[in-house]
């Protein structure tokens, strides 16, 4: 990165006060709240792609799955660049860097983008032009744990506080880009009036390539044998933690402080069981109870 804009970098990151804003009750990075009106207005195109996830839910490994999937499979051209610059984040504003929405207009289709937007607030044109997302879900508690050390790492995001204390902040909601609850739920309600493909994370770990095969078909490609074999030995949590441009390491400590945890930390269902007390547990599953009531979603915490 040019030494110029990583001094100007830093700077706004030491000068950051973490204050969260409110777009129609979901919490967001103060940069996102100033230019909303940019994000809501974005323009998409039909041939886009869009990876919509909650944060945590296994966002970037389904980013390098679809790019592989454009690419037929090559990987080298798949290394081109990091995730991050490869696919715009539409909702977030990196300053100095530009605005993730005016990275991607100024990107050529066919363009792969991320959000993390709940439904309700993803730009309009989205579903105007029937765009295929691809919505990958992850179950509450291995998220929650994620996301905790995802706050420590980031330091763009305000510090999640104590594990007891994220542990209630999360539950209510008042994270960055809001209710797990809220998320899971309008993506799926949306799910058969648009082309949307709702994939589970947990599915990915239990059989990757029966997922992966699922996403190259609902995006029209019939792969070989062979080359799923590449794009799931190529997305492997493994090759994608030794991979510099899936690992975030060219991103400098004082944005992502992987010392805290590493971006690709354990990859697996179920280390929430290292984290949740007993008693936090059943608080869990009671408020998970009746929030996911009658909604028709059935996640799997452990495989
Ligand atoms: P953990 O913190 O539980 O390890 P996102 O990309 O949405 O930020 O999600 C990050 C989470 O997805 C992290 O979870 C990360 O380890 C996991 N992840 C990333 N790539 C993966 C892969 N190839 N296989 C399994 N998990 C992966």
């Amino acid at each position: 990165m040019d030494p110029e804009i990583m001094e100007k970098l830093a700077e706004e990151i030491k000068n950051m006060d973490f204050k969260m804003g409110e777009i129609q009750g979901v919490l967001f990075p103060e940069s996102t709240c100033d230019i909303w009106d940019k994000i809501y207005n974005f323009q998409a195109r039909e041939d886009d792609i869009l990876v919509a996830t909650f944060p945590k839910a296994g966002t970037t490994w389904m980013q390098e799955i679809v790019d592989l999937i454009m690419l037929n499979g090559d990987v080298e051209r798949s290394m081109r660049a990091p995730c991050f610059v490869k696919v715009p984040f539409i909702d977030i504003h990196p300053k100095p860097m530009p605005t993730g929405v005016d990275t991607a207009s100024a990107m050529e289709s066919p363009r792969l983008l991320k959000t993390h937007l709940p439904i309700q607030l993803v730009p309009p044109s989205f579903l105007e032009k029937n765009v295929k997302v691809i919505y990958v879900a992850r179950n509450a508690k291995d998220c929650m744990v994620s996301y905790f050390y995802f706050q420590q790492v980031n330091k763009t995001l305000p510090h999640p506080g104590t594990w007891d204390e994220y542990f209630s902040t999360f539950l209510a909601g008042k994270v960055p880009w809001g209710s797990w609850f809220d998320h899971v739920i309008g993506w799926w309600k949306a799910k058969d009036k648009y082309q949307i493909l709702y994939v589970f994370y947990e599915d990915m770990i239990e059989d990757p390539k029966r997922e992966i095969r699922k996403v190259s078909t609902f995006l029209g490609k019939e792969l070989t044998e062979d080359v799923l074999d590449t794009i799931c030995h190529h997305t492997s949590f493994n090759a994608m933690k030794e991979n510099p441009m899936t690992n975030y390491s060219v991103l400098p400590s004082f944005v992502f402080d992987q010392s805290i945890s590493p971006f690709m930390r354990k990859g697996k269902v179920g280390d929430w069981k290292n984290h949740f007390l007993v008693a936090q547990n059943l608080i869990f599953d009671e408020v998970y109870k009746k929030k996911m009531e009658g909604s028709g979603l059935h996640f799997r915490t452990e495989l």
